[in-house]
């Protein structure tokens, strides 16, 4: 699959079929996360891979938009360490750049996935910090269920707005 064919059909994926994800499969996963640009090329990342069906299932006791999770057969924590930042407040900007790499990974591999909203909701970070023993100096940023697709969608909604663009100034 060529990068713009991936970027237009590429959709949140939110049923999924139990079968696991072959190691190989995560590993490229997480290689294309880690080839995102970063400030500094800092990379102040680290990823959580959630296999644990008993952790899956009590993440939608304190994030209300995650149901699918509990028939992921593993997530993607995406994560922020503040004590890797040279250039302070640019891990928002990085950890965007990793999920929507590793989203786009698991399209190209024929996966399913979706960008769970985490950080800035103070309950959910503090959630996932709790469930998982997280460090203080590290910020739990968004979570990527990941599985084979047991739903599908159209693969290109047009979002193309011309209202949305601005030559030279506003
Ligand atoms: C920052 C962010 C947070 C999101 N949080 C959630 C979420 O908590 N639950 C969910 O089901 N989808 C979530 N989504 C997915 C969006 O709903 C989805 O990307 C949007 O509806 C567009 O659909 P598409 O991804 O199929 O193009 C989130 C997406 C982003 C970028």
């Amino acid at each position: 699959m060529d990068t713009m064919e991936a970027l237009f059909s590429r959709r949140s994926i939110r049923k999924y079929k139990p079968d696991p994800i072959p190691e190989g499969v995560l590993r490229e996963l997480l290689e294309a996360a880690m080839s995102a640009p970063s400030a500094g090329n800092q990379q102040p990342w680290h990823f959580v891979i959630i296999h644990a069906r008993k952790i899956l299932d009590e993440i939608p006791s304190f994030h209300p938009h995650s149901q699918m999770l509990k028939e992921a057969p593993l997530a993607v924590l995406v994560c922020g360490d503040l004590k890797l930042e040279k250039h302070i407040g640019y891990w928002v900007q990085d950890c965007s750049a990793a999920t929507e790499n590793l989203l786009l990974a698991v399209h190209a591999k024929g996966l399913g996935g979706v960008w769970l909203g985490i950080y800035p909701r103070e309950d959910r970070v503090a959630g996932l910090r709790k469930l998982l023993g997280i460090p203080e100096h590290v910020i739990a940023f968004s979570l990527v269920p990941v599985g084979y697709p047991a739903e599908s969608k159209p693969p290109r909604p047009d979002r193309y707005n011309a209202m949305k663009i601005h030559h030279d100034k506003w």
